[in-house]
């Protein structure tokens, strides 16, 4: 049926479609719905005609088709940007599979560090704390509290360098063992210090100026030299091989009575001689002993009452042996070459 106003809307609203047609942005079509569409609007004022109509709901629909006319035109439109704005966004973040990727190198790990964190990982286990101490250290820390005092020969042994006459890079982490006893005030210690130490000593290539130790102290009442076997050898067997055995050989230091010098069995040749144990089935790794009265009564523990015993492992030394490295310097040589073919070694 014929609608009297259609004619009305007409014009205009062919005006504004074609202005919706005409529409570059998405602000564009904002523009036309405040000039024509808001309250005030053009369009919208039309409405106010509707007092002078005679027909008053034939100018309503009128007016409602032509709007819903334009609304659609308008939301279509819309809907176009939107689109092309989507597509454009895809477009710009769509990634060239074919482009060469870029090649990043991970780190690894030196197997010094390595070795570091899985002797400090086995004792923790065993219940012991891991302790700090200065590496560079007073003549009384390094030597004398663990009955060293001047002019004994086994300073000869442990040539550092001095700052002065009285201070000087510590040349075992022993030296730990008198600062920790100090603190812990007469109470019962179980301890590790892993840490740099300085000698003169480089005569071959497993010896090195600067090396790492890890020092292990344990004092309580009825510590006994089987104590310490039994921690040493547990410790043999997680670092080296399941089925490894350990072996005391009597020593001497002047910080511990007995002294021991432990070998463990070869986990190359399983005891028969090769060239890894130098043909005798077994290999030093390290110094121990059950902690001298000496050392317990200067620290003000009664050695009547209680007993320890302390250790020293050289880290580089169970690295080395681990993993077959003839040159301890090659630790310290930053050469990555050398850093990853341990880690192609543990994934073998
Ligand atoms: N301090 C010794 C060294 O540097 C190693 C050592 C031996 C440490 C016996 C100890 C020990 O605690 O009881 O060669």
């Amino acid at each position: 049926m014929e609608n009297k106003y259609e004619n009305l809307f007409s014009e205009i609203e062919k005006k504004i479609l074609v202005l919706i047609i005409q529409a570059k942005i998405m602000d564009d079509l904002t523009d036309i719905r405040n000039k024509y569409l808001s309250k005030k609007g053009e369009f919208s004022a039309l409405m106010n005609k509707i007092r002078e109509a005679d027909d008053k709901k034939a100018f309503g629909e009128a007016y409602n088709f032509a709007r819903r006319k334009i609304e659609t035109a308008l939301s279509e439109k819309l809907a176009e940007f939107q689109k092309a704005a989507l597509n454009e966004k895809l477009h710009a973040e769509s990634i060239d599979i074919t482009l060469p990727g870029k090649n990043y190198n991970v780190g690894v790990m030196n197997p010094f560090y390595k070795v570091k964190r899985e002797i400090e990982d086995i004792f923790v286990g065993m219940g012991y704390t891991v302790e700090n101490g200065p590496e560079v250290d007073t003549d009384k820390y390094v030597f004398e509290l663990l009955n060293i005092p001047k002019d004994h020969p086994a300073r000869d042994m442990q040539d550092t360098l001095y700052i002065d006459d009285n201070l000087l890079l510590r040349s075992h982490t022993s030296s730990v063992q008198a600062h920790v006893m100090e603190h812990a005030n007469g109470k019962p210690i179980k301890i590790i210090c892993p840490g740099k130490t300085f000698r003169r000593d480089d005569d071959d290539m497993t010896h090195s100026h600067q090396f790492a130790q890890v020092e292990g102290l344990v004092i309580d009442k009825n510590i006994n030299l089987g104590n310490l076997k039994a921690t040493l050898e547990l410790f043999a067997k997680k670092m080296f091989s399941k089925d490894s055995k350990i072996r005391f050989r009597s020593s001497y230091f002047p910080f511990t009575e007995p002294s021991v010098e432990v070998d463990v069995s070869c986990f190359n040749c399983k005891g028969k001689g090769c060239s890894v144990c130098k043909g005798s089935g077994w290999i030093e790794i390290l110094g121990a002993g059950m902690v001298h009265p000496n050392v317990l009564k200067m620290s003000g523990y009664d050695p009547e009452v209680y007993s320890g015993y302390a250790f020293g492992i050289g880290i580089e030394r169970v690295a080395m042996l681990r993993y077959g490295i003839d040159d301890i310097r090659r630790f310290y040589q930053s050469d990555v070459r050398f850093i990853e073919e341990f880690n192609k070694k543990d994934e073998d």
